[in-house]
């Protein structure tokens, strides 16, 4: 602190003393207004163009960017549309997939403000930045073949011809493009921490590069059919990415099994090649042991599952009681819930519904 005294530029320091973390562009979404940010005020005046701008420096302030993101920002405003996007779509993703977990990664949506669970190099977090990483490959391909970015198109069609009755066509995702753009967005700022070695950031871009790859891995074909009256006389297909939920359950799979790695010397990660060796390629890493989530915890980042609720027949469900309360049992309460019911079509066209109150017993963790 006391160059910065010494500067007085308080504001730069405070900047720098807390830079914003790479992957806060999820919580761009909560930030910014889809009503300016969108595709029809970024396309048109150039009196828009200063607006950009400031948009763009308003969200290093807030660290939803980092300073390396915000070159993107302004230099390639329409990509941001996608980064909106996937910000907004992996946020959804997580949350559905740990829906029934202790953790339920519901602190994704309080980036930009802190998140420890996401910055100690749990598993959770390489699970974030791994998904949040597809899921940006995901929008910026589809941005591509949609015609919205115009520093990419269509992908290259397979080199492999086709193997049955049809022919390579239409506009496949460029994956290739979008791969590179991930890379380049969420590791640029990992990499400044490279001159002091940084080990979470080194593990942060492993991760970040097994969640390019299994969005790479899960192309898939599709294919549209032509002639007379959908006869399907031709068909043509392309590769193009699935919607971000299944690309969340593939990795799903690669949460479980991620690989705890301890680094003998600060030094050992520094470079990536160290951790990305031989098996560990394909697995998601960390290096710290996660809490159990049971009781809220500051430093870890755990909210406990207090209020939590759960399901109380049957004890093998992830979201069972017996799992989600942590032996503490739970609480029974009983909630009115309110529903139409008895509709019937009154010619014509209105339907009518009665309103029918119902008692259903909840479940909630002591
Ligand atoms: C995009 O901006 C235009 C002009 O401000 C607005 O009319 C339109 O509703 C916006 N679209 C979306 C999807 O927000
Ligand atoms: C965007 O601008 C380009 C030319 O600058 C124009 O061809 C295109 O139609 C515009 N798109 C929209 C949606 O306004
Ligand atoms: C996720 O967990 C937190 C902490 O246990 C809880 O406050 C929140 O309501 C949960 N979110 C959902 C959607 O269940
Ligand atoms: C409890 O879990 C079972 C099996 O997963 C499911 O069928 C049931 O709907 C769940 N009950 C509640 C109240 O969520």
């Amino acid at each position: 602190m006391d160059g910065c005294q010494l500067i007085g530029l308080l504001i730069l320091c405070h900047l720098m003393a807390t830079p914003a973390l790479s992957i806060n562009w999820i919580g761009l979404h909560r930030h910014w207004d889809s009503e300016f940010w969108n595709w029809t005020t970024l396309n048109s005046s150039s009196r828009q163009i200063n607006n950009i701008k400031s948009t763009c420096w308003s969200a290093v302030r807030q660290k939803l960017l980092t300073k390396e993101q915000v070159k993107v920002c302004l230099q390639q405003p329409a990509t941001m549309l996608s980064v909106w996007e996937a910000g907004q779509s992996s946020s959804q993703a997580c949350r559905q997939a740990f829906a029934e977990r202790r953790w339920n990664c519901s602190s994704i949506d309080f980036l930009p403000r802190k998140a420890p669970d996401l910055s100690h190099g749990t598993r959770e977090q390489a699970w974030v930045y791994a998904l949040t990483s597809a899921a940006l490959t995901r929008a910026v391909a589809r941005g591509c073949s949609s015609g919205i970015l115009k520093q990419c198109a269509c992908g290259s069609f397979p080199r492999h011809p086709p193997d049955g009755q049809f022919k390579w066509g239409g506009c496949g995702d460029d994956i290739k493009y979008a791969k590179q753009f991930a890379k380049s967005f969420t590791d640029a700022s990992l990499k400044r921490h490279w001159k002091k070695p940084h080990v979470i950031s080194a593990v942060n871009m492993h991760n970040n590069r097994v969640g390019r790859k299994v969005a790479e891995q899960s192309l898939q074909t599709q294919c549209k059919c032509h002639g007379v009256s959908g006869s399907c006389q031709i068909k043509t297909c392309w590769r193009s990415l699935p919607p971000i939920g299944e690309i969340a359950s593939r990795m799903k799979m690669l949460y479980g099994l991620a690989v705890e790695v301890t680094p003998r010397r600060p030094n050992d990660m520094r470079r990536r090649s160290a951790v990305a060796s031989g098996r560990l390629a394909q697995d998601l890493i960390y290096i710290t042991k996660s809490p159990d989530f049971c009781r809220p915890d500051k430093q870890s980042g755990s909210l406990g599952t207090a209020g939590r609720m759960c399901n109380a027949t049957h004890e093998s469900s992830s979201g069972s009681c017996a799992s989600l309360c942590c032996g503490r049992g739970y609480i029974t309460v009983i909630r009115e819930q309110v529903e139409r019911c008895n509709c019937k079509y009154i010619w014509c066209c209105t339907v009518r519904c009665k309103t029918c109150r119902r008692q259903v017993e909840v479940h909630m963790c002591k």
